[in-house]
Parts: structure tokens; sequence; C-alpha cells
């Protein structure tokens, strides 16, 4: 089918119309085949030259020619003009990777379970193996295997909270004593840290706290081995001139029993708001065990001796960090637990 041929002019007029409707490459590229491409109306005008009188050709060729570029200049011009539109909405869109990098947050460990993961290295050094006992504790281990039996008044010393069938939450992680020894022959040399409960709340006191509990069985073990595995412990936990001392004490399940002090780490001795001028601040309970946990565990309280000792590891971090209100441990505010 052959086109029309249209007149240079018709051309023109159509091509710019048409040029300006087109909105993309592809509809510019289309109208360049259009009007240019081998059967364009270009073209066929071109082609037509030759029917026209001898004396019109020159002028009909040159004028043809002209639209030719010109149009080939239109068309090329648009087709820029989008293409940097383009780009600069692409630039515009896309990632600008010169700005700098979103920091993800980091966590930090809570200060409670840094100064247990402290205690807990420096007992392993010293040759200590970890233990662990259950959170909702019999009533036999928490309290009777310890030698602490229903009507002893021991049993107000600690604010128990029980719950049903004869089972307590633990009130200290001393039944992790009786629960190693019933399964192991001494020597035994283990700590144990762990939650306990006990239904008690002020600036000291929280109904849920950890302590680490230790506890050393063998033949010919004495005081004088409590006391230097509690130095050890002492200067590096705190520092080497941190000072101890021993206070006479009682608990059902060592005898004799004894408190451990330290000197005061805030005052250094001098007598401060926090040792309450005495110079001297309690840290830990301890005491050799009692025969009578010996028996009630299956051990031969003739052959072996051992002592025992338990902490509060709040009460360190409390001390370590000079930590006032024991209760912000707790709160979970995270700019005092993402202090340490
Ligand atoms: N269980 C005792 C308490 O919670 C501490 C302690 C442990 C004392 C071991 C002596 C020996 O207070």
């Amino acid at each position: 089918m052959s086109q029309k041929i249209l007149s240079i002019k018709q051309i023109k007029e159509d091509a710019s119309r048409e040029l300006e409707a087109a909105a993309d490459i592809d509809a510019i590229q289309a109208l360049s085949v259009r009007y240019l491409g081998r059967k364009g109306f270009v073209t066929l005008f071109l082609r037509n030259i030759s029917t026209l009188p001898e004396d019109q050709r020159p002028y009909a060729g040159e004028k043809a020619n002209e639209l030719k570029s010109f149009l080939k200049q239109k068309f090329e011009n648009k087709i820029e003009k989008l293409q940097a539109e383009a780009a600069d909405a692409e630039k515009y869109n896309s990632i600008d990777v010169t700005l700098p990098g979103r920091k993800g947050d980091q966590g930090t460990l809570h200060p409670i379970t840094i100064i247990g993961n402290k205690i807990c290295d420096i007992f392993l050094r010293i040759g200590f193996d970890i233990a662990e006992g259950p959170e909702i504790e019999t009533d036999y281990y928490n309290f009777e295997a310890l030698n602490i039996p229903k009507d002893h008044p021991a049993r107000d010393m600690q604010d128990t909270f029980y719950t049903v069938n004869n089972l307590v939450l633990r009130t200290h992680t001393s039944p992790i004593q009786a629960r190693v020894m019933e399964k192991v022959k001494p020597p035994v040399k283990i700590i144990a840290p762990g939650k306990v409960y006990r239904c008690d709340s002020d600036i000291t006191h929280t109904p849920m706290f950890h302590q680490v509990e230790g506890l050393v069985v063998d033949k010919n073990i004495s005081f004088a081995d409590l006391k230097g595995v509690l130095t050890v412990f002492i200067h590096q936990i705190f520092d080497k001139d941190t000072k101890m001392r021993f206070r006479p004490s009682f608990f059902p399940f060592t005898e004799p029993s004894a408190e451990v002090d330290i000197s005061c780490v805030i005052c250094r001795g001098k007598g401060c708001r926090i040792c309450s001028n005495t110079g001297w601040i309690e840290i830990l309970g301890s005491g050799m065990v009692h025969p009578a946990v010996f028996e009630n565990v299956g051990y031969n309280p003739e052959k072996y001796t051992g002592f025992a000792f338990g902490m509060g590891i709040e009460r360190i971090a409390m001390l370590k960090y000079g930590v006032d209100d024991i209760r912000k441990f707790f709160e979970n505010d995270i700019r005092f637990i993402g202090q340490f």
C-alpha cells in the first residue's frame, strides 16, 4: 500500500505536533521511524522528487533534506531531555550512599550478670565447678536437708514464699549443696549461682535476688581453707587492700558459722553512711558444714569435713559500683543498666 505524499509544510507541522505529544523515548523512536524511516514521510517525499517537473527538483530536494536534519535534531534533543530527566529522578529516588550509616543499637550485659560472671570466673580459676538447682524447691531441700526442721525458729529468718504441695521458692542457694552431695562423692568443690526469693522489699532487699553458694568437702578441710579461699576471692573481686574479718554468727547448716565483713570499700574503713560508721560491711555468710547435713546426704561426718558460704550478687554489685538502691537493678531503666 503506497502512502500519500505529504507536503513539506504538512510533514513539518504533523511531526512537530506529534513530537510535542510524545511522552517517552519509545514514542519518539516510533515517530522517528514514521517520519525518517525507510517508508517514512520524508523518505517518501525525497523518493518522489524525480516525478516533479525538473526545474522544481533542486529546490524540493534542498527543502526536504533540511527538514530531514531538522526533524532528526528535534527527535534527538527531546530524547536527550527525557533521558536527563529520568537520570535526575533516579538520583533523587535512590539511596544516597554518601549519607553516614545508621548504627544498630548495641546491647550490654546487665550489671548483675557482669558481677555474677566475675564472681564465677574467680572461683573457676581456682578449681571450682559450677552447679545448679531448681528455683522452685521442695521444703526438704530448702530446709530439712539443711538441718532446719519444721518448727525451727531459723525458718523465720527467711521470709519464705510458700506455694502448693510443700514447694517453696528457694530462699537461698544452699539447697544446691544438699542436691550435689546426694549425687557425688567427695571431693566436692562447687559454686552454685542463681536466683533466690524472699518476701521482702526495701532499698536493700528485693523479692528476687541472686546468690552464689560455695561448697568444698574433702578429708581435712578446715576453717583455714575457708579463710584462704575467701581471701583470694575478696582480693580479686575488690582489691588487695580490702581487709576481711570473720564475725561469729549462726546458720543451722554450718557449725561453727561466721559472717564475713570487708573493710568498707567506699570510705576505706574510716566510717561512712554506707557502713553505718563502723568501717565494715557484711558481704556473706559461711561456716563449716554441719555434721547433720552430711548425715542427711549420706556422707560420713567422721571422715569428711567441709566449708560452705553464700553471698548476694546484688550486694557485691552495689559495693563495686556504688549503687545505693538495690531496686535500680530491676527497674530496667536503660540509662542505668547500660552504664556498666
Ligand atoms: N544460705 C545462707 C543465707 O542465705 C548463706 C550461707 C550459705 C551461710 C552457706 C552459710 C553457708 O543467708
